[in-house]
Formats: structure tokens, C-alpha cells, sequence
């Protein structure tokens, strides 16, 4: 009892003890020690029963904490836009507090189309901040699962179509969210790639898909950001689910990789006792209860006993959970944290304001002129509808949320007239979508605020959309409002790729993406020219559902139980570029108020090539652009996709300026996996290096040998 006491009051007054009494104090509380040692030392005292409860949950987002030692319970939290709402600690309702509000960021596609690394990092540290603010020790993002089809349910979560993209915001996120003292949690690892039947379906995929696409973000997740957290994936990767998947876990993420973090299982995403035990697995989150009845608890334990199951198995998962421990500075004080600050706010605008794609603006209809502008009709149920909230596991429950009309009032109302009209999304549809004519007519310009939701079927956890097309008849609505007035700008609130048949009716269409917090001011600001946009598509919108590659050459969602990913490496732009598809907007498309121009290329030596060019603000506003390079092999000795992104580099740039920008390119950028060889080969060799302004805006391309 007094070794009790005397271990506990040390934690609580933790500075004092170590001064006083330093020569008493057990090795694992002193912060000075290397983490390894403090490892070492905590696994060395903890008994067999102890361990075991370290290794799962004991209420639906904490794991047991061992009181003898004075280890608190571990807090996770959802998500990749924020921290959740607290529930439970049983069940999922909500818990009804008051202290739980929170910063929404924008979406994780919207962070995609900011192609901005450092904004990425800037967001993390800021969930970071608010999470510790929290409580909690690991937070279940970013999600990184690759956008394989445009129906997938959770696109809006994930960061787009291309690995190497997705790879460099996700290191971003990373490295900014952990210098908090908060472990991120990559996820859901890996093909986790639809809803539709996500808790049992079998990807069955070849290995070039496996390498070249759906696992290069995970692993510079590991590998150049330092995860300390990967959450295995529902489903099964070739008959294995993914929480005990000894390829995935044990060969490539811990043994090809080095991973020496914890593997934590998606919420009721194990399966069986033996190979949750045996294959890579650390810590199970979500199973039915009760607790003691998890996969990994006394049935481990009695396999434990009766020498079914290695001890030292069961200490590498104990150390994977205590490195996570110290890093998170559960036995010191660590970071207060700040919850809801100016400072987040203004990152969650920031954000919006660099993800939003300006995809089309003929004749230069925005930015809109607050000076000579006397009416303007904003319509749609999007324009005030709440996002945040949605989702499922990444919804918010948002301090507060600025929507598209709200920003639009706050930017001009008082010097602008704005009439609203809803227009669709009611029992009265006609009457609602007479309304929107009728102030569609009567107004200069329009703002339809169009796009999808969170309800089942669109852009939601636990199902896939059924086609690409807008619910409600918004379709033929903004249709009736352009025949009523042309001048009309669509904006098109939502997570994934939509149709638009009436593309040719809208002069300017601006993606916005489910924006967070402060959404409708980056919007309106956007709008009326207080803001260039700049982001660019991190995922193709293709013309039709028909032309998607998974349409044309996949199969989805897979029969029997089982989905072949027979598209191979064609996916996105890959697929579009390859085999001349023309996309509605390509991969990497995104418009300016400015335009920029291109000149001086040149290759220079190094890593093993860095292209060398100049790109200049001609136009008379700040901008940015992002200068993407592509490479292309001109004989590969295996089929390679025609160009894949292995560079980009996003400049703000004053009005009639010029920046010379260095683009390196390492040895990566040149490689494809070789399945033979079971590894990556750069050939020697001719290639081309492509600079443009999107996949479809090549503005240079260049021959390059590689020389070994
Ligand atoms: C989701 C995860 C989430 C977990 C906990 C699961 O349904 O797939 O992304 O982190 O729930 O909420």
C-alpha cells in the first residue's frame, strides 16, 4: 500500500519527487532517461495481467490503465478534422457536455486541394493543440486511403487520387499533430478503399497496385513522419482482415519499414484471437463488449498461460504501447494545449481558403465587385446547411460554423441586397424551385450553393454513393435558374466528384469542399476577390460514372465477398492520361484570379535531377500557384501509367513577380516496384519530365537520362 501511495503521489507531484527523493524513483518516470530505457523499465514491473490489459479497450475510446503503477487510461479520439464529441463511455450516445466543442478543419480532400505541406503541419499542430487541451493521447488520423473509385463514402476524409500527394500532405499533418505531444493514428491500413461491405470484404489486388499506390502514403506516414500510431483497416486484404494481416503487419509495416509504434484495430475489426496475437497487432479498440472479453484480453491471457501464445510476443506489443506512452507524455505533465483559440480558427480559414478550386470562370465572372454589385440571389439548401456535424466518426461538434450564406452576409451584407432561396431538398419541390427562379430573376448575379451531404448514400462513413449524380433534382434546378439568369455561379459543396450536365449553363463553378469552422467566410472571401484562390484537384472529376476506370476495367464492390482491383495502376489521372479519357476536370485543375506563365526550364544534376524554372505573376493580384512534375518513362520494361506525379511546389507570388523554382527529384521519382525483384527499380534510361500547371496543362517537358 505505501509503495502504492508513494508511486501515485509521485505522479501527481512529479517535479518535486524527482528532486526529493530521485534515488527512490523508479528509472521509467525520469524524463531525462532515453525512452527505450524507460521502456524497458516499466515493462520489467508490470505483471502478466497488467500487460494484457494494456492491450485493449475499456470503454468504447480508452484503454485500462494499471493504478499499482500509476498508468493512466489512454484516451483516443476521432479524427482527422478535429476532436470529437464525447460519447459513451459504453455506448455511442452522445455524452451531452458542454466542454466538447471543437475547431473543424476543413474535410481531408479539402486539405488535399491545398497542395500545401505547411498547411498541413500548421493543421496538425493545431488539432494537436486542441487535443491535448482534451485529454487525449492519440488521435485517429489522417486518413490516407487512396481514392480508387469516386463512389467511395469516406473520399471526403481522405486526401485524394495520387500516393505521392497524399504522401507529402499526410507527413505534413504528422509531423505538425506530434510535435504537440499528441500521437497521430495513420489510417485505415490498408485498401480500405469502399464502404460498401468494408467490415468483411477481400481486396484481391496485384503487388505493383499494392506498392505503387495504396500503401506509399502509410510509409511515408512511418518512415518520413514518424508515426506513432497505424489503425489496421476493416476489411480483408487476400482473405486476411487487415487487423490480422501478417503481410501487412509483421512483414512489411514492422519489418520492411521499422515501425516501432503501436498498431491499434479499427472499432470491431478483429476477428480472432490467434492472429490478432500472432500477426501484428496491438491494441484492440471496439469489439462487442464486455471488455475482458476481447480478442486480445483473457482469451489471450489464458493462451498466454498455457504457452500457446509467445511471451515475448506479447512484450513487443507492450513496448509498442509504452513508446506511445512516454511520447505522449503520460507520466509528465507535457503541452497544456488550447481549444477553440483565434489562432486555430484563423488556420481552419486559412485551409479553406487554399482548398477551394476555382474550376471554371468564364469571362471572368468571379470575383464579383461588392462596389458595382446591387443584388445577388443565393440558393440552395447548401447555403445553409451545417457539414461539420456529419460524417459519422470525422464529424465535429463545431464551436460554431460559418455556411455559405452566413459568410456571403457577413462579407456584404448591408452593401449588397442578398435574397435566399432554398430551391431544393423539400417536400414542396416545385414551390421551393419556383422560388429560386423567381429570385434568380430578379437578382444581378446568382450563388447556387449546390453539392452533396452526410446522409447515407453520399458523402458518409458505411456506404458508397450509387451514381455521381446531385440528389434532389439540382441538376435540372440550377438548369431552370441559368435559362432564368445566366450570370450564375455554381459552388459545389461536397467531398467527392459530382456530374455536371449542366456545366456548359454555369459560367464559373468554384469547389468548395466541406470547409470547417469558418468555411463561409473563406468562401465569401473567395467570392468577392479578398482572396486568389489556389487550390488544385487532388482527385479527377471524371464526365460520367461510366468513364471511371473502375467502371471501365474493375470491379466494384466485387462479388461473393471478394473485389479485384483488375484496374491495376489505373487509377485517376493515371487511368485518364493513359488511356486518353477525357476527364469534366482533370487531376491538379484549379484556376486563378491571376495567371501565371512558365519559362527558363532547365534539368540540373542532382538526387539524381532537379528541374530548374521560372514562373511569373502576369497578372495584377497576388496568387498561387502549384507547379506540378510529372515523370514519364519513355521504355519502361514493365507498363508504367503515361506520367505520375513525383514533384510540386505551391508559390504565392506578387502581381508581376518572378520566382526561380527548384523542383528535386530523387531516385524514387524514377522507380517502379518490381515484383520480381520484390523491390523498387529505377531503370536506366530515357525519360520525360513534365512541368505544368495541372496532369492536363503540361507547360515544359523534358528528355532526362538516368544513369546509374
Ligand atoms: C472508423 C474509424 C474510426 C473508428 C472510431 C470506425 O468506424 O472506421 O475511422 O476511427 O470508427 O470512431
Amino acid at each position: 500500500m505505501n509503495t502504492i501511495l508513494a508511486v501515485l503521489t509521485g505522479f501527481l507531484t512529479l517535479g518535486l519527487v524527482m528532486t526529493a527523493t530521485a534515488a527512490d524513483s523508479p528509472l521509467f518516470l525520469d524524463a531525462s532517461q532515453p525512452r527505450e530505457a524507460r521502456v524497458e523499465d516499466l515493462l520489467g514491473r508490470l505483471t502478466l495481467e497488467e500487460k494484457v490489459a494494456l492491450l485493449h479497450a475499456d470503454s468504447k475510446f480508452s484503454a485500462s490503465a494499471v493504478p499499482r503503477l500509476g498508468i493512466p487510461r489512454r484516451w483516443m479520439s476521432d479524427g482527422p478534422h478535429g476532436v470529437r464529441e464525447e460519447i459513451g463511455p459504453d455506448d455511442w450516445k452522445p455524452a451531452g457536455r458542454t466542454d466538447d466543442f471543437s475547431t473543424c478543419m476543413p474535410c481531408g480532400i479539402a486539405l488535399g486541394a491545398t497542395w500545401d505541406p505547411d498547411l498541413a503541419r500548421k493543421e496538425g499542430e493545431a488539432i494537436g493543440q486542441e487535443a491535448r487541451a482534451r485529454g487525449k493521447h492519440i488521435m485517429l488520423g489522417p486518413g490516407l486511403n487512396l481514392q480508387r473509385t469516386p463512389l467511395c463514402g469516406r473520399n471526403f476524409e481522405y486526401m485524394g487520387e495520387d500516393p505521392f500527394l497524399t504522401s507529402r500532405m499526410a507527413v505534413g499533418y504528422i509531423v505538425g499533430e506530434q510535435s504537440q505531444g499528441v500521437a497521430s493514428c495513420a489510417k485505415h491500413f490498408a485498401v480500405n478503399n469502399q464502404e460498401t461491405e468494408r467490415t468483411s470484404v477481400s481486396v484481391e489486388l496485384d503487388e505493383r497496385a499494392l506498392r505503387e499506390l495504396y500503401l506509399p502514403a502509410f510509409q511515408a506516414a512511418v518512415k518520413d513522419a514518424g508515426v506513432l500510431a497505424v489503425m489496421g483497416a476493416y476489411n480483408r486484404l487476400r482473405g486476411q482482415y487487415c487487423c490480422e494481416n501478417d503481410y501487412l503487419l509483421n512483414r512489411i509495416l514492422k519489418g520492411e519499414w521499422g515501425f516501432q509504434g503501436l498498431v491499434v484495430s479499427d472499432w470491431n475489426g478483429v476477428h480472432h484471437t490467434a492472429e490478432a496475437a500472432l500477426n501484428g497487432l496491438d491494441l484492440e479498440m471496439g469489439t462487442d463488449q464486455p471488455y475482458h472479453g476481447f480478442y486480445l484480453a483473457d482469451a489471450y491471457l489464458e493462451g498466454l498461460r498455457d504457452g500457446t501464445y509467445p511471451m515475448a510476443g506479447l512484450d513487443d506489443k507492450v513496448r509498442r504501447n509504452l513508446r506511445v506512452m512516454f511520447a505522449t507524455h503520460m507520466f509528465d505533465p507535457g503541452p497544456k494545449g488550447s481549444l477553440n483559440t483565434p489562432e486555430h480558427q484563423a488556420t481552419a480559414r486559412h485551409v479553406a481558403e487554399e482548398a477551394m478550386v476555382l474550376l471554371k470562370n468564364d469571362n471572368n465572372l468571379l470575383p464579383l465587385d461588392e462596389s458595382t454589385l446591387k443584388s445577388v440571389a443565393v440558393i440552395g439548401a447548401n447555403a445553409t446547411e451545417l457539414q461539420a456535424y456529419g460524417g459519422n466518426s470525422s464529424g465535429i461538434k463545431a464551436l460554431y460554423e460559418i455556411t455559405p450564406l452566413q459568410g456571403i452576409l457577413n462579407r456584404v451584407g448591408g452593401k449588397v441586397t442578398v435574397t435566399y432561396a432554398k430551391g431544393y431538398g423539400g417536400i414542396n419541390a416545385l414551390a421551393l424551385a419556383g422560388q429560386a427562379v423567381q429570385a434568380a430573376r430578379q437578382a444581378e448575379v446568382v450563388i447556387f450553393v449546390a453539392g452533396l451531404g452526410h446522409a447515407k448514400g453520399q458523402d458518409t462513413e458505411d456506404s458508397d454513393r450509387k451514381d455521381l449524380k446531385l440528389p434532389d433534382g439540382q441538376d435540372e434546378l440550377i438548369a431552370r435558374v441559368s435559362e432564368a439568369n445566366p450570370k450564375m455561379v455554381v459552388v459545389m459543396v461536397s467531398g467527392s466528384p459530382v456530374e455536371m450536365p449542366w456545366l456548359s449553363k454555369a459560367p464559373a463553378v468554384l469547389q468548395a469542399w466541406y470547409s470547417g469552422t469558418e468555411g463561409g467566410n473563406a468562401l465569401a472571401g473567395i467570392l468577392f476577390g479578398d482572396v486568389n484562390p489556389s487550390g488544385k484537384l487532388p482527385c479527377t472529376f471524371p464526365k460520367r460514372l461510366e468513364d471511371t476506370p473502375v467502371a471501365v476495367l474493375g470491379e466494384y464492390p466485387g462479388k461473393g465477398g471478394v473485389v479485384h482491383y483488375t484496374e491495376g495502376l489505373m487509377v485517376g489521372y493515371r487511368y485518364y492520361d493513359t488511356k486518353k479519357v477525357e476527364p469534366l476536370f482533370p487531376f491538379g485543375h484549379g484556376l486563378s484570379y491571376t495567371h501565371f506563365t512558365y519559362s527558363n526550364f532547365h534539368v540540373a544534376e542532382g538526387a539524381p535531377a532537379t528541374v530548374q524554372f521560372d514562373l511569373s505573376n502576369r497578372g495584377s493580384r497576388a496568387g498561387a500557384e502549384v507547379a506540378q512534375v510529372y515523370i514519364h518513362q519513355v521504355q519502361p520494361s514493365l507498363p508504367r501509367p503515361l506520367q505520375e506525379l513525383k514533384g510540386f511546389r505551391k508559390i504565392s507570388l506578387a502581381p508581376g513577380a518572378t520566382q526561380t523554382v527548384s523542383i528535386p527529384l530523387e531516385i524514387g521519382a524514377f522507380s517502379y516496384y518490381d515484383p520480381a525483384k520484390g523491390g523498387w527499380l529505377a531503370e536506366k534510361g530515357q525519360f520525360e519530365i513534365r512541368v505544368g500547371s495541372s496532369s492536363r496543362d503540361i507547360r515544359w517537358s523534358g528528355k532526362f537520362t538516368l544513369e546509374h
